[in-house]
């Protein structure tokens, strides 16, 4: 980009994966963060050595007002200012994109199931000592700086409401030089709180804790560090998720699916796809979100996960929920040890909802298998059209796709994809 002029105006086109405006210069894409189509930019400094510029001043049809004073600085949202239709249709064209770059056959992509701001149950907050005082808040984008907030349209109010008073917990826990992690999860029974990047051998860090649980009348709270399993120091209730009717116990740090409007349409998208069948398995399953409402439905489902504790926690559930013969479940690293072909054989459908890098292995298997039903769940296009591509080259068909709008105004998006052979 050195032959470029350093000053250039510039029309944005289009939006980047990541929801950067995209314009070009000399023939070459230049991303601009928090410019959208339509955009006229008055004055943009090109970098010398990246495809990126530094906005002076932009302006555009496509233009809202974004309802976060932090938007802009703040990393958790990228796309608050833009036209609720074309943020719908963006987020869709993720999904179309994503699949035609692996040239996989896309179905008609069904409406943008939305969720309703406030509604984000887990959320990751970041701290940091300065000196005597602490600092929480988000990333600022593409940064480690953090950007300290008051507010957040995005996430359920009790958990914003923690923010100031974990500022002063943390001011009188958190050793120098430290960075932590709180992870805060709303749960029917109250706020479970993960520190995470501490730990509290001393007792009087824990009566601290213990202290500050009953204060604020927190469900749980408990503390990893590394590699090491978490440490439960405080638990006043057990918290609690109802997956339809059953009641879950998620372990310290668990998955959960980011909201509950998510959780129901993903859950909804999930039923639809997989019709009437009644042998199923549930890869990547968590603590049971999906498969545990199916069994209670009079299916039969083979849970698999790899996390150990968030197993035990889905096998307790079904024997509490009273649909423990229906369920059985399998710890297992599907990566290393995807479920083979043959091992696939007694199911009439599969169910997988992998982590954001998808499910390389385990889609080649289920390209080799005979199931007739194969449902992926997923919060990551590009992954998902890679292992969709997979499938298509093993003879399966992707019929339909639901959008869910999970991650409001982020650049990512949720889906469901439903399979057929043939
Ligand atoms: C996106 S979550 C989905 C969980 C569940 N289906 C739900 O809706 O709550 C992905 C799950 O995959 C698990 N996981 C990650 N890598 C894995 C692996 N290699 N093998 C098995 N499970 C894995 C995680 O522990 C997590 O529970």
């Amino acid at each position: 980009m050195t032959s470029q002029p350093d000053i250039v105006d510039l029309t944005i086109e289009s939006l980047a994966d990541q929801g950067d405006g995209v314009g070009t210069v000399a023939g070459k894409p230049v991303f601009v963060p928090l410019t959208l189509p339509g955009d006229r930019i008055d004055a943009v400094r090109v970098s010398a050595t990246h495809a990126r510029a530094t906005v002076w001043h932009a302006y555009g049809p496509n233009r809202r007002e974004p309802p976060c004073a932090h938007f802009g600085r703040c990393g958790g949202c990228a796309l608050q200012h833009l036209d609720p239709q074309v943020y719908r249709d963006w987020k869709i064209a993720r999904i179309t994109t994503a699949l035609a770059r692996r040239h996989v056959q896309t179905p008609v992509i069904g409406p943008l199931a939305e969720t309703p701001p406030g509604g984000r149950r887990r959320v990751s907050f970041a701290a940091r000592r300065i000196g005597r005082a602490v600092e929480i808040g988000f990333h600022e984008r593409q940064s480690h700086a953090i950007v300290t907030v008051e507010r957040c349209p995005v996430a359920d109010p009790a958990i914003v409401a923690l923010l100031d008073p974990l500022q002063l917990l943390l001011a009188e826990i958190m050793p120098a030089k430290r960075t932590v992690d709180a992870i805060v999860t709303a749960s029917e029974r109250g706020l479970d709180l993960l520190l995470d990047g501490i730990t509290a051998a001393e007792r009087a860090k824990r009566e601290k804790l213990a202290a500050f649980a009953d204060r604020h009348d927190l469900a749980r709270i408990a503390l990893r560090f590394g590699t090491a399993a978490p440490d439960i120091v405080a638990i006043r209730r057990a918290p609690r998720c109802d997956f339809e009717g059953v009641q879950v116990e998620p372990p310290p740090g668990a998955f959960l699916q980011a909201s509950l409007a998510g959780e129901r349409a993903i859950r909804a998208a999930v039923r639809g796809a997989l019709g009437g069948a009644r042998r199923i398995a549930d890869l990547y399953a968590g603590c049971g979100t999906i498969a545990l409402p199916l069994a209670r439905s009079g299916a039969h489902v083979h849970a698999v996960e790899g996390a150990r504790d968030q197993c035990d926690a889905l096998l307790r559930a079904a024997r509490g929920g009273g649909i423990g013969p229906q369920v059985t479940v399998e710890t297992r690293d599907l990566a290393r040890r995807p479920l083979l072909a043959d091992e696939l054989k007694r199911f009439d459908a599969v169910v997988f909802d992998p982590p954001r890098d998808g499910a390389a292995a385990q889609a080649e298997k289920l390209a080799q298998s005979k199931v007739r039903t194969i449902v992926g769940v997923s919060c990551n296009p590009a992954t998902f059209a890679r292992d969709a591509a997979t499938l298509a080259a093993g003879g399966y068909t992707l019929r339909s796709v639901t959008p869910i709008d999970q991650f409001l105004w982020s650049p990512h998006v949720e889906l469901v994809g439903a399979f057929a052979r043939g």
